[in-house]
């Protein structure tokens, strides 16, 4: 096929024109040479090699592979996916380098060979499971490994996000990345508040799973001075622990100083309800976040004792709830943070979109002064 050689940083320039008069060819992509040089394929309708819109660059012939399969599924019988057209899997989670799939009934008996299609299909997965669904309080899938690219069934592994990496074991300890977007937000919410403080926040996460909310706020310079945090899954407040180091390490000081340490620096395997009992962590904090999405409201009332008094602070949360009580919920929450004595500055109550249809995913976010 004959491939248009460019120099390597004039690859996307000259991408862009042969893509813009449709002279690149789909059937191959572009081919890194030797000595700084790049191949882009060219179709047939391109202009000949000694063409001046080619302003002197080379053309030559390149023999090209085939394309191999973009998909698992075309490493499946072409016979036996006819059979179960309807019932192969269209989607699947990864965590890490384990992806998680689910695996309809009617052909669980093919599971391995789905797992070895992934696996052949997908080089960064390790291990593939089945997912037979979220039980427990802790909300944990059950994990059942259909196949190991090294026959390890461990499901400790790592994932990326935001920059930061962290521990997660899906059978283990709950983490969604669908939440990600929402942790951008709480950046954004937390740097707003220092902002109004004129200081550094202290932060109550007591539902914190493997911490990725915490992966986004700690590394930010001078934002978080001192944080609880903790979940009531031993699992997952292991692996917080492993996270919080990790994100403490990569922390850096205001203006390229040396940060201060973390004060308090607290992390708890802890029912939250029980977190103000010994009164060590009442009024100590600046924002809270509540994430226990089926109990958040029902808990609020016992966790807004973890705010400082008499200045501003926010909680900030997360429920699902019917869609016929989206008012009644947000009366209940204006409720409980007024009979706790506290002044609502600014309230916001919206809807988390991609979630389930028939209910509501909604977060809260409450600016409040609580009065002494
Ligand atoms: C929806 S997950 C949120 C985890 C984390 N914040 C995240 O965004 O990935 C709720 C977490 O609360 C923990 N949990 C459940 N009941 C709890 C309680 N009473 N006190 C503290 N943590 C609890 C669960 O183990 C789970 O890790």
């Amino acid at each position: 096929m004959r491939h248009l050689s460019v120099p390597s940083a004039q690859t996307q320039h000259w991408l862009e024109i042969c893509r813009s008069h449709k002279w690149s060819s789909k059937d191959a992509g572009i081919t890194r040479l030797e000595d700084g040089y790049n191949a882009i394929p060219l179709n047939d309708s391109a202009p000949p090699a000694d063409d001046q819109i080619w302003e002197g660059n080379s053309h030559f012939e390149l023999e090209i592979q085939p394309k191999g399969p973009t998909h698992w599924l075309e490493h499946i019988d072409d016979e036996l996916f006819k059979a179960h057209e309807e019932e192969w899997p269209r989607s699947y989670e990864t965590q890490g380098d384990v992806l998680i799939v689910k695996i309809e009934d009617t052909i669980w008996e093919y599971g391995e060979m789905i797992a070895d299609a992934m696996l052949t299909q997908l080089p960064s997965i390790r291990l593939v499971c089945a997912d037979l669904g979220v039980h427990g309080e802790f909300r944990v899938r059950k994990l059942h490994p259909l196949a190991s690219r090294d026959g390890s069934l461990e499901t400790r592994t790592r994932v990326r996000e935001h920059g930061s990496l962290l521990w997660v074991d899906p059978s283990a300890a709950y983490f969604s990345s669908r939440l990600s977007n929402e942790r951008i937000e709480t950046l954004a919410t937390a740097k707003r508040l220092r902002e109004r403080l004129g200081r550094g926040l202290v932060i109550a996460d007591p539902y914190a799973g493997v911490g990725p909310s915490m992966g986004v706020l700690i590394p930010e310079p001078g934002l978080i001075t001192g944080y609880f945090v903790g979940d009531l899954n031993p699992h997952a407040t292991e692996l917080l622990s492993l996270n919080m180091e990790y994100f403490s390490s990569r922390r850096k000081g205001e203006s390229g100083t040396l940060p201060e340490q973390f004060q308090p620096a607290e992390i708890h395997c802890k029912d939250a309800l029980e977190w103000t009992g010994d009164g060590s962590t009442l009024n100590q904090c600046d924002l809270i976040l509540v994430n226990l999405p089926h109990h958040s409201i029902d808990h609020l009332n016992a966790l807004l004792p973890l705010l400082k008094r008499n200045q501003t602070s926010v909680v900030r949360g997360w429920a699902i709830i019917e869609r016929s009580q989206i008012e009644a919920s947000e009366q209940d929450i204006v409720h409980t943070i007024s009979s706790a004595g506290g002044e609502v500055e600014h309230f916001t109550f919206r809807e988390v979109k991609g979630f389930s249809s028939t209910k509501s995913y909604m977060c809260f976010e409450a600016w409040i002064n609580l009065s002494s």
